[in-house]
């Protein structure tokens, strides 16, 4: 069983749902605003403009030494990609990764956008990502273990022949932006942690189209796979409930 540091309160819980929201927010403006020819810069622009001008600080930004207020990771990037100058071309799939802190309270979600006419195999990723991320959501419940949400994710994620990327997970998340417990994305069933009720944390889970490999560049941030193969990844920041999952980044 988690140690009682792991349950929250309900007071907690609105205040890392009120962030959850904000985030989730962010996310929808970006959707508005991305396409074709915009640079990751103005992304991080946009969500570092938003974030403060409703009160709250972009997480990420100076986080042991992150240069940027949004993570933006494209094509073969499988997290934490630093926004740049390079422009959105056609066919690119990227994922943006918000997290904001409201009242001292941190809420944290990614999506993937698809710029342009992306190919089917891109398409493919992307959509087989997000259906793990729910996959995953839906073994949230009292009693389960952690191990039953990396088993259902992996499980998916291999029927289409994707693989899931072991060196980065999601995380309990609340008043800090990564406490216990990791949640890994692969593994085995009835293993881990039980879940109980008013544990919070994240699912993200990072599917890569060919093997699951990473490596980290020489700027110590972006990890890219070894293959060079796409990479996709979708986030929510999920509660345990009585007999289910709240999902607190919508
Ligand atoms: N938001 C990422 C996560 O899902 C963490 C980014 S850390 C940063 O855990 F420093 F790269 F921003
Ligand atoms: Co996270
Ligand atoms: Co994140």
């Amino acid at each position: 069983m988690p140690g009682r540091h792991l349950i929250r309160t309900e007071a907690e819980i609105d205040g890392i749902r009120k962030a959850g929201h904000l985030s989730s927010e962010i996310l929808d403006m970006v959707g508005e605003k991305i396409g074709l020819g915009i640079t990751t810069a103005e992304i991080n622009k946009w969500v570092h403009e938003y974030t403060v001008s409703h009160g709250a600080i972009p997480a990420s930004l100076d986080y042991y030494g992150y240069p940027a207020s949004v993570c933006t990771s494209i094509n073969e990037v499988v997290c934490h990609g630093i926004p740049e100058d390079r422009k959105l071309k056609d066919g690119d799939i990227i994922n943006v990764d918000v997290t904001s802190i409201l009242n001292g309270f941190y809420g944290d979600t990614s999506r993937m956008y698809i710029i342009g006419e992306a190919s089917e195999e891109a398409r493919k990723l992307v959509q087989v990502t997000k259906e793990c991320l729910n996959i995953g959501i839906e073994q949230v419940k009292p009693f389960n273990r952690v191990g039953d949400i990396a088993y259902a994710i992996e499980q998916h994620a291999e029927k289409y022949g994707f693989s899931v990327v072991q060196d980065f997970g999601g995380h309990g998340i609340g008043l800090k932006f990564h406490e216990d417990p990791f949640i890994a994305h692969y593994g085995n069933k009835d293993e881990g942690m039980v879940l109980v009720p008013n544990m919070v944390f994240t699912i993200e889970p990072m599917l890569n189209a060919g093997r699951y490999q990473c490596k980290v560049l020489a700027d110590e941030w972006t990890a890219v796979t070894v293959d060079g193969s796409l990479s996709a990844q979708w986030e929510h920041t999920v509660r345990v409930t009585e007999d289910g999952a709240e999902i607190l980044t919508k």
